[in-house]
């Protein structure tokens, strides 16, 4: 049985993970706008790696016979001035999710709810790979120039490798 405190930090961090999942469909949106189709599908991927997060976090507060409350999603940013700036943001906004799944952490290990703690160090080994990922972008990013022109052709390309983790059928 969850605590009603856990509770309701699950809750919002399920509408935290929806919000991620929101503006990361906002920069692919951004992506296809300018022409960048690898962009674009790495930010579509990363869309799903969200929404499976909220799911898996849904999943845990109703097996805990929690209740899940679904809140408004607030609107994500919608224009952003280059590549660079958009990896920027990813790369900020995942600094920002770290520090809200440590929160939550915290709160687990307050309420001495062990069952959450375990749950919760899924997502603190994921937060790492998280930062790095969108943090090695911004590094191919810089280190090819890529502003405009050749490198950002060639990061494009690469970025159009990563594969969806749920395979969309074919239009
Ligand atoms: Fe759900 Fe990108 O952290």
């Amino acid at each position: 049985m969850l605590s009603e405190k856990m509770e309701k930090a699950l809750n919002k961090q399920i509408n935290a993970e929806m919000y991620s999942a929101y503006l990361y469909l906002s920069m692919a949106s951004y992506f296809e706008s300018v022409d960048l189709e690898g962009c674009a599908n790495w930010m579509k991927a990363q869309t799903q790696e969200e929404m499976i997060h909220a799911m898996k976090i849904y999943d845990f507060v109703i097996e805990r016979g929690g209740r899940v409350l679904l809140d408004t999603i607030k609107a994500p940013q919608k224009e952003w001035d280059s590549a660079l700036a958009v990896f920027e943001h990813a790369y900020e906004h995942e600094q920002l999710v770290t520090s809200l799944i440590n929160d939550l952490m915290n709160l687990a290990i307050e309420e001495k709810d062990h069952a959450t703690q375990i749950f919760l160090q899924w997502f603190v080994s994921e937060q790492v790979e998280e930062e790095a990922s969108a943090s090695g972008v911004v590094q191919k990013l810089k280190l090819a120039g890529a502003k405009e022109g050749g490198g950002l052709f060639m990061v494009d390309r690469e970025l159009g490798q990563r594969a969806l983790p749920i395979p969309m059928p074919a239009a």
